[in-house]
């Protein structure tokens, strides 16, 4: 099938690029909180799993859908499946999902501009716990300043997608993640050594299979989907920018591996730490937002490691909140026919309205609430165990029972030309072993 669209500019730019998109607040921020109310040690075994077996295969399959198709989420399976149109709501699925995450996203990316704020003028130095955790509770509670950062945030993701993808994406991303790799490397061994870091790091690597429930499992699952950024069409946007000869199982790989490696990291620097300050795994929003301001404050240099630390997050969660509204705008270009600044500017201001909302539910008594959730907390459950787990399972099933068996090979031996000693593998893996074991866990989940 025909791709005139441009490609991204090497190998490494697709992998910089994907890889960019999955590391984000869902490795630091989001994985923590997960593995924290998870039984720590029970949900990372899980999680690992679940990331070889069905993170990367579909990962695999979401690229095999993109370059194949040259398009959306939409227009990929319309154009895959052109006499069966119902496939297409899975991209239509996809679609809404960005739009959901990107609101609950741009809340968390607000805290993270917020504490860049704060760490210009060194306002965690000197600060005990109970005092960052009050700050971080009134910000919560604040209306004005939120919607500041959330709006200088979701103004910058506008501004780097209209300059365009392999402009946009791929410049940013190069260099600036094996930075933050190397940070969190310095912060892990800081944490490690601090004074009862030991229970921190059993909780986090030590699991208790006892622990594993349906709920473990649907959790870990939606985090891998989460952080992978798979199952709502990001990948499979970001495939049809993939060129024609590039190797589709190493770049999922490559993608996989980085994006675990950060997620391990941030446990090994925040459970150490927050064992040892006394804040509980179970602490949700705080573990990132007051464990590591915490943790620069005992560090030699803390003033310099807090301001570039949050610096790049802020860049990775950019990164991330690009390839989220990505997958709205190409399908506002493509199939809506909207020129690609405009339908920048409407998605933005549309995702940017219902962040205000998401992040307005924080307010301590608040009305903004779905069925006893508050709007924020709704979205990202929604969204990552429902929305996330459903597409990725649907994606699977359509490449393995809908598309031609022969589609696939060749588009994922880039035509034969790469010798693929695990295609049979991945095949059977896609076809039989994802679409059980993704049911499996949905429906354990009801099971307590
Ligand atoms: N993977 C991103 C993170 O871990 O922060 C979040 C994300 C980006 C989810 C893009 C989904 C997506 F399509």
């Amino acid at each position: 099938m025909a791709n005139n669209k441009e490609s991204f500019g090497s190998k490494f730019g697709i992998i910089a690029a994907a890889a960019g998109s999955a590391i984000g607040l869902g490795n630091i921020y989001r994985f923590p909180c997960e593995a924290g109310a998870n039984g720590g040690g029970a949900f990372f075994i899980v999680y690992l799993a679940i990331v070889l077996l069905m993170g990367l295969p579909l990962m695999v399959s979401e690229f095999v859908i993109g370059r194949r198709s040259g398009k959306n989420p939409v227009g990929a399976f319309k154009t895959l499946a052109p006499e069966q149109k119902g496939w297409s709501g899975i991209g239509y699925m996809g679609v809404v999902c960005a739009f959901l995450i990107l609101a609950f996203y741009c809340t968390v990316a607000g805290w993270t501009i917020d504490a860049v704020g704060k760490s210009i003028i060194n306002y965690y130095h000197g600060l005990d716990n109970a005092t960052i955790q009050k700050d971080f509770d009134s910000l919560m509670n604040e209306t004005w300043q939120p919607i500041l950062s959330e709006g200088i945030f979701i103004f910058l993701t506008a501004l780097i997608i209209v300059k365009g993808v392999t402009k946009g994406i791929e410049k940013y991303s190069k260099i600036l993640m094996p930075i933050l790799l190397g940070i969190l490397i310095i912060l892990g061994i800081k944490s490690l050594t601090l004074p009862g870091a030991k229970a921190g790091i059993e909780f986090f690597l030590k699991p208790d299979f006892s622990k594993i429930t349906g709920t473990v499992l649907i959790n870990a699952l939606g985090q891998a989907f989460f952080s992978l950024s798979l199952g709502m069409g990001c990948l499979i946007t970001y495939g049809s920018y993939i060129a024609k000869k590039d190797n589709l199982t190493s770049t999922a790989f490559m993608v996989c591996i980085s994006d675990t490696l950060i997620a391990i990291l941030a446990g090994i620097v925040i459970f150490p730490a927050a064992f040892s300050f006394g804040i509980k795994p179970e602490a949700g929003d705080s573990l990132a937002f007051v464990t590591l301001p915490m943790l620069f404050n005992q560090m030699a240099g803390g003033y310099f490691f807090c301001l570039i630390f949050f610096l790049l997050l802020t860049i990775a969660a950019l990164t991330s909140s690009i390839s989220l509204l990505e997958v709205a705008v190409l399908f506002i270009t493509e199939e809506l026919k909207i020129d690609r600044k405009k339908a920048t500017i409407y998605s933005a201001i549309g995702a940017f309205l219902l962040c205000i909302i998401a992040s307005q539910s924080l307010h301590d008594g608040t009305p903004l609430k779905i069925f006893g959730f508050r709007i924020f907390d709704a979205l990202d459950e929604f969204t990552s165990t429902i929305l996330m787990t459903v597409g990725g399972l649907l994606t699977v099933v359509f490449l393995g029972w809908k598309m031609k068996k022969s589609d696939f090979m060749e588009e994922y031996t880039n035509g034969g030309t790469v010798s693929m000693g695990l295609r049979k593998i991945m095949y059977f893996i896609i076809r039989y072993l994802s679409p059980v074991a993704i049911t499996v866990i949905l429906i354990t989940q009801f099971i307590k």
